[in-house]
């Protein structure tokens, strides 16, 4: 089973998504796509370089959020020799080193403001220049958004250039989260314990009913990067040729297995009988916070009025995640 470069799905909503890659991939233009954690951005980036013309070229792929403040800018520009105290020799950058190919600047939403307006001018004109030179460089380079972040929201909240999001959204490609495409699961589930089997020597044959329905239950927060994780690990250690509903279950996260039946966002939602616990209280608040952002943790730490790192401690505390 190939899918369509690598994706797997044959819904409504994946068949919107892949005649989307085959016209992106046919016109020259900035895309952007927007989609949760693990719903397939970097490679709905990649089926587009390959599906392009472009496709014999380089596919350069930035992480905008991941790149130190100091390196940033000469990560995606270059520089020349002696720019700055560090620069021993020349170094192109990651937009140069894309040259006649796809450049995906992954995480945009991260992009620093001086670096967004660096970025608007290469939109406008189609070059660059490497710090500490005069010289600007005709470049060509489809350009390739993707963010998990509202950028309207960013733009709201003065962290995103609104005239950049106009430059980059000509052309934007929505994932669709994978609660919304169930009727995928049994196909993807197959794809990915197909691929256990090639790769440990597995002989698994299929995943029962009953755990085709627990898996269609479940709300999978990080979308197919959790699913294929769940996927992997029960068919490691099964020791059976098929994957029962009971293996899944064990290894399912506790948190957002069904939608709650009350709405989340009513002040009703968390109440406690006086027996609760401090901590079964804390515990519930987190899960439920979890739940209403889909699982984002940096969200849930922020809704929640503490920092990242203490919510992970509390997550590991009570059992939350795997
Ligand atoms: N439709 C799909 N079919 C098969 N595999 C998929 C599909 N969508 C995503 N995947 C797999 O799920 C994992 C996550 O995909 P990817 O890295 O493209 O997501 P992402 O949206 O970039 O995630 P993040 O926001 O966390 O960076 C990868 O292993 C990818 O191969
Ligand atoms: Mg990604």
């Amino acid at each position: 089973m190939q899918g369509f470069y690598g994706m797997i799905g044959d819904s409504h909503r994946m068949r919107e998504v892949y005649q989307a890659i085959e016209l992106a991939a046919n016109i020259n233009v900035p895309v952007l796509i927007q989609g949760e954690t693990g719903t397939g951005k970097e490679l709905v980036s990649r089926a587009i370089h390959n599906h392009s013309p472009r496709n014999k070229e380089a596919f350069v792929a930035i992480n905008c959020a991941a790149i130190p403040h100091e390196l940033a800018e000469s990560e995606l520009f270059g520089h020349e020799k002696g720019a700055f105290t560090s620069a021993h020799r020349t170094r192109k950058g990651k937009i140069e080193l894309a040259q006649g190919g796809t450049i995906l600047l992954d995480e945009i939403g991260d992009m620093e403001m001086f670096l967004q307006a660096k970025l608007l001018r290469v939109l406008e004109d189609d070059t660059i220049m490497r710090i500490g030179s005069e010289k600007s460089i005709k470049i060509d380079v489809r350009i390739i958004a993707a963010t998990n972040k509202n950028l309207r929201q960013a733009i709201d909240d003065e962290t995103f250039r609104e005239d950049l999001y106009y430059r980059l959204s000509l052309f934007r490609i929505n994932l669709p989260l994978l609660k919304e495409r169930k009727d995928d699961i049994p196909a993807l589930a197959e794809y990915f314990f197909y691929q256990v089997n090639s790769q440990f020597d597995k002989n698994i044959t299929h995943i029962t009913d009953g755990g085709i329905k627990r898996l269609q239950d479940y709300t999978w927060p990080g979308n197919v990067r959790e699913f294929k994780n769940i996927i992997y690990r029960t068919a490691m250690q099964t020791k059976n040729n098929f994957i029962s509903s009971d293996e899944i279950a064990a290894i399912l996260p506790v948190i957002a297995i069904s939608e709650p039946d009350e709405p989340l966002n009513q002040p009703s939602w968390l109440s406690f009988s006086d027996e609760t616990s401090l901590d079964d209280m804390e515990k519930e608040a987190i899960k439920r916070v979890l739940v209403l952002n889909n699982g984002n943790k940096q969200k849930t730490a922020q809704d929640l009025g503490i920092g990242r790192s203490s919510l992970y401690w509390k997550l590991k505390k009570y059992n939350l995640c795997n």
